[in-house]
């Protein structure tokens, strides 16, 4: 029998740091990577590029269940007004569903997977293995987003990148299905002060190991017994 897949779930807000930790935690394991706002950025582009409005259900609904491959390779979902969007599509229970299943199906091959997203420790795998809940301050992502936007050649405010940022905070924390929430057992690590390679070294510290991978909950379990 293989192995069962290995699942470290990595939580947080926008801006947070949260997609690259998860990345090179993924490189330095040899396990896969998947960011889950992708599929409600597609979501949301799929509704906005047929000219819809991302509140109604029944669009935004359609758009979840027939995501394919190539709709979460379009350039346009990392714009601004695609993450705006995405969180607004994110509230819609029939979403939220179709897409929880995809994560699901998509997490479970072996060795295993390292899912960022709001609600993965909380509600798409309460059982994972390891749970991280990344966050920093709102000026220090507010600075991140707006450094990445004028990489790309994008001219944004600092105030309006940081308005965006606080706006989609408040609609992820407070919708009523899967809020942004640490998990009861989730690690919390605060980057406001920490570069790439310190947020990796912070998180490695917090994962329990066996033979030089994160080890299951099971096993973790199993050696804590006297
Ligand atoms: O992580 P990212 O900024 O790409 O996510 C875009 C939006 O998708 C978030 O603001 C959030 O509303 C939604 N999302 C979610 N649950 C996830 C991942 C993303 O609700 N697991």
């Amino acid at each position: 029998m293989t192995d069962p897949a290995i699942i470290i779930a990595v939580d947080g807000p926008a801006a947070s740091g949260k997609g690259t930790l998860a990345r090179r935690m993924a490189e330095h394991f040899g396990l896969r990577h998947i960011d889950s706002g992708k599929l409600y950025r597609a979501t949301a582009w799929r509704v906005l590029r047929d000219g819809g409005d991302p509140n109604d259900s029944r669009l935004a609904t359609r758009a979840a269940r027939n995501l394919v491959e190539n709709d979460l390779e379009a350039p346009e979902l990392v714009d601004e007004i695609v993450g705006q969007a995405a969180s607004r599509v994110a509230t819609i229970p029939a979403v939220r569903a179709a897409l929880v299943e995809r994560q699901r199906a998509l997490a479970v091959q072996p060795p295993g997977t390292i899912m960022d997203g709001r609600d993965i420790g909380t509600v798409v795998f309460p059982q994972a293995d390891h749970k991280l809940f990344v966050t920093a301050s709102l000026d220090c992502r507010a600075g991140r987003r707006w450094r990445e936007l004028r990489d790309r050649g994008e001219d944004e405010d600092f105030d309006s990148v940081r308005r965006n940022l606080a706006e989609r905070d408040e609609r992820d924390t407070s919708r009523a299905l899967a809020p942004l929430v640490p998990a009861s057992d989730a690690v919390v690590i605060d980057t406001t002060d920490l570069d790439v390679e310190g947020a990796l070294a912070a998180a490695i510290a917090t994962i329990g190991f066996r033979d030089g991978m994160p080890a299951k909950t099971s096993e973790l379990t199993v050696r804590q017994k006297p």
